[in-house]
């Protein structure tokens, strides 16, 4: 109780103070709805705030509740995604939807242990969403607060470690408010958001907790949090080639597994082809080539793999009569409207025709 109470006075409390004043208005904040804290959380991982927000409201608009996402369409749901990556959030969320609908009458369970069991909630969300939208006194530790408290604390332990995320938890699980838990998460993840920020100084001056934080006192707070350097990314070198007539451009589906699946990409090959060679693919798809250009390279980087890419632009006699299968020709506009084309093809997509007509 001891610690209990000195946190709540030193610490507790002055940050939600400072919450109540200091917070952001977001489109998903305030609502007591679980669904949208799960949308807006699972957007959040991995793509800041701003970058969020009309693909938050796009997502609601289309798919308002849990039954609504649990029956949407996969090129739907991939187009609503198109941009955001890591594609397999959404078909987890997904999924889990699903369950939902079958096992809990659509609504999101009320208890952080079945929430937890759900695909793609681990104990970030599943504490996000019962302390936020269902006030149920369990914390949730992302980067952001384990940036914030790691600075706190000065403490130098890797917070890639799942026994610092677990500890971390077990500490704040003391300390939560009955009464406001998901105002505190949220405070700390908004602190760690705005002025105890990841890159560069803190802005220590501005913070409601910076008399109890002994990276400050010590004035380690750039070199605190430690992180274990990730694994290197492999490098793959591959050819996109934008093949089009004089109105359309051949599009096909990814496989249904694996990076990227199910979306829709230009024909790419691995490796960094000469124009001869791809000239040759050319011919390997039964179409026949006019004239050649080679494109600008790109690169896109994904969590594990980063891509070298070399481009040509390909004009060909006619898309029209064609034996294979795989090709699909679109263009711009269809493409937009339809065909989820991730990112990663972004350079070279700009090459595709305006609408036809
Ligand atoms: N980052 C991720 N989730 C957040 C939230 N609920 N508030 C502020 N920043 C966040
Ligand atoms: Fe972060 Fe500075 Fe506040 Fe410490 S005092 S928690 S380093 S902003």
């Amino acid at each position: 109780m001891e610690l209990k109470s000195h946190m709540s006075d030193e610490f507790v409390r002055p940050l939600l103070e400072w919450y109540q004043i200091n917070k952001r208005i977001l489109p998903w904040r305030d609502q007591q709805n679980a669904y949208y804290t799960w949308v807006s959380e699972i957007m959040l991982q991995q793509t800041r705030v701003e970058a969020v927000k009309p693909y938050f409201i796009r997502f609601i608009t289309e798919l308002p509740d849990v039954r609504a996402l649990a029956d949407c369409p996969e090129e739907k749901l991939m187009k609503l995604w198109e941009g955001l990556g890591y594609y397999n959030r959404v078909r987890n969320m997904q999924e889990a939807a699903r369950t939902v609908v079958a096992e809990y009458n659509g609504k999101l369970p009320e208890s952080y242990e079945a929430l937890l069991s759900l695909k793609g909630i681990g104990s970030y969300t599943a504490g996000a969403i019962a302390s936020i939208a269902y006030g149920i006194p369990v914390p949730a530790v992302d980067g952001n607060v384990l940036r914030v408290l790691s600075r706190i604390r000065e403490s130098r332990e890797d917070i890639m470690k799942q026994s610092v995320r677990k500890n971390m938890e077990q500490m704040l699980l003391e300390i939560m408010p009955s009464d406001c838990p998901g105002d505190l998460n949220q405070a700390m993840m908004e602190l760690g958001a705005v002025v105890c920020v990841p890159n560069g100084q803190p802005k220590c001056t501005e913070c409601p907790v910076q008399k109890l934080c002994m990276a400050q006192l010590h004035g380690t707070t750039e070199e605190i949090p430690v992180k274990a350097p990730k694994k290197a990314r492999r490098i793959e070198d591959r050819t996109v080639l934008v093949i089009q007539d004089g109105e359309r451009t051949a599009i096909q589906k990814r496989p249904s597994r694996g990076l990227l699946a199910g979306l829709y990409e230009l024909p790419n090959i691995k490796g960094c082809l000469t124009q001869e060679e791809a000239l040759e693919k050319v011919k390997d798809m039964d179409l026949e080539s006019l004239f050649i250009r080679e494109l600008e390279p790109a690169k896109h980087i994904f969590s594990h793999i980063e891509w070298r890419m070399t481009g040509y632009l390909i004009r060909v006699s006619s898309l029209e009569p064609i034996t294979n299968k795989k090709l699909i020709f679109a263009d711009k506009k269809q493409s937009e409207m339809q065909y989820a084309i991730p990112s990663a093809f972004g350079a070279y997509v700009k090459y595709m025709k305006e609408e036809v007509k």
